[in-house]
C-alpha cells in the first residue's frame, strides 16, 4: 500500500483526480489550492459549478489555516467526532481554490477516519477537495467498482479500501451563523452534537444557508424509488407488474415472507434484502440501489428501516432518491 499512497500523492502534487475511499463513500479527489485541478472534478461529475466542495484534511488543528472565524462549538465538534463522519461548514479564509467554493463565503471543512483517506492526507499535507465520486445527481459510490463504473478513465487513478463502512456521506453541520443547524443527516446525530456543544440546533427548515445538496432531486438512481410499509409491500408490487413494470422490493425479509411475496408476484420481482438495522442498512444502500439499477428495475419499492441514529440519513436519502427531498 506504501506505493500506492505515493502515486496517490504524486497524482494529487501533478494536479490530477484521484478516487479516494473514505469511511462515508469514496470521493473524487484533488489538490484544494490547485484552481485547475479542481475545476477538472467539476467536469468529471459533470456538475454544476456553483455547487461547492468539501475540503479534506488530515487533522482538526488545520482548519485554522482553511477558516477565518472558528466559534468554540467547532473546536469541541472537532475534538469530539475527528477524525469522523462529520463536515463543518464555518467561515472561509483565502486558502482554498476560488471553485472549491463555488462563491460562498464559507467552506465544509472534514477530517476522514478511514485509515487510507488519512494515510494520503498526512503524506499529501495539504487540503483535498473532494465531492462523493459519482455523477453528479447519482448515488454515491461505496466501493472501487462502483467509481470505475461510473468516472472510470475520467479519473487518473482509484484507490481501494474495501467497501466503506457508514455507507451514506458524513453529517453536514453549519457552524457559519449564530444557529447551528444540520444541513444533511449522517452518522454523526444531530443529539450527539447537541450534547457537545451544549445547546440546541436549528431545525433545517430555519436554515437559510445554500446547500445544494438539499435544493433538488440527489442521490437518485434510475430506477423511481417509492417508499412502502411492509403490508403495502404486495398489493403495490402486484399492482405494478399487472403494468408490466420491472420491479425490486428492498425489504427485510425472511426467506418465507420472501417466498410468499414471489408466488404472489409469480417470481416477477427481484428481492433485494435490505437491513433493518439503521447501521448495517446505510452501509448497503447504495449498493442496494445500484443493483436494481443493474436489473433495469423500474420501480423500486423501499421498505425503510425506523428513523433512529443512521435510520434518520437513510429516510433523508430515500426520500430525494424518491425525489421528495
Ligand atoms: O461523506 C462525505 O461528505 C463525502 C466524502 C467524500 O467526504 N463527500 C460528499 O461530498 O458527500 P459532496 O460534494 O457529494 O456533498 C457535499 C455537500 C454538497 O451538497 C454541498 O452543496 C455541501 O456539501 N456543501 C459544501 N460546502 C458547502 C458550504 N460552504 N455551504 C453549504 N453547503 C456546502
Ligand atoms: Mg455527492
Amino acid at each position: 500500500m506504501t506505493n500506492l499512497i505515493a502515486q496517490a500523492v504524486a497524482t494529487l502534487r501533478a494536479g490530477g483526480l484521484l478516487a479516494l475511499p473514505t469511511e462515508t463513500v469514496y470521493g473524487l479527489a484533488a489538490d484544494a489550492e490547485n484552481e485547475i485541478a479542481v475545476r477538472r472534478i467539476f467536469a468529471a461529475k459533470g456538475r454544476p459549478v456553483d455547487h461547492p466542495l468539501i475540503v479534506h484534511l488530515a487533522d482538526g488543528q488545520q482548519i485554522d489555516a482553511w477558516a477565518s472565524e472558528i466559534p468554540t462549538a467547532a473546536r469541541l465538534v472537532a475534538q469530539a467526532f475527528w477524525p469522523g463522519p462529520l463536515t463543518m461548514i464555518l467561515p472561509r479564509s483565502n486558502k482554498a481554490a476560488e471553485a472549491v467554493t463555488g462563491g460562498l463565503a464559507t467552506i465544509g471543512l472534514r477530517v476522514p477516519a478511514h485509515s487510507v483517506a488519512q494515510a494520503v492526507l498526512r503524506e499529501f499535507g495539504g487540503g483535498v477537495a473532494a465531492p462523493s465520486a459519482n455523477r453528479f445527481g447519482r448515488v454515491s459510490p461505496t466501493t472501487a467498482d462502483h467509481v470505475r463504473e461510473e468516472l472510470g478513465t475520467a479519473v487518473e487513478m482509484i484507490l481501494d479500501g474495501g467497501p466503506c463502512e457508514v455507507g451514506v456521506e458524513s453529517t453536514i453541520l453549519d457552524l457559519s451563523t449564530d444557529e447551528p443547524c444540520i444541513l444533511r443527516p449522517g452518522a454523526i446525530t444531530a443529539g450527539q452534537i447537541e450534547q457537545v456543544i451544549g445547546r440546541a440546533l436549528v431545525a433545517p427548515e430555519k436554515n437559510t444557508t445554500r446547500c445544494a445538496g438539499r435544493l433538488e432531486s440527489h442521490y437518485a438512481p434510475r430506477a423511481a424509488v417509492e417508499l412502502v410499509t411492509p403490508s403495502e409491500v404486495i398489493p403495490r408490487a402486484q399492482a405494478l407488474i399487472n403494468q408490466q413494470k420491472r420491479v425490486a422490493v428492498l425489504c427485510d425479509a425472511t426467506t418465507e415472507e420472501i417466498e410468499q411475496l414471489l408466488r404472489a408476484c409469480q417470481a416477477r420481482v427481484l428481492t433485494i434484502q435490505f437491513p433493518q438495522d439503521p447501521a448495517a442498512c446505510a452501509q448497503q444502500l447504495y449498493s442496494a440501489l445500484r443493483t436494481a439499477d443493474a436489473f433495469q428495475v423500474e420501480v423500486a419499492l423501499v421498505v425503510p428501516p425506523p428513523q433512529v441514529g443512521l435510520g434518520i440519513a437513510v429516510a433523508d436519502r430515500l426520500q430525494k432518491a424518491a425525489g421528495k427531498g
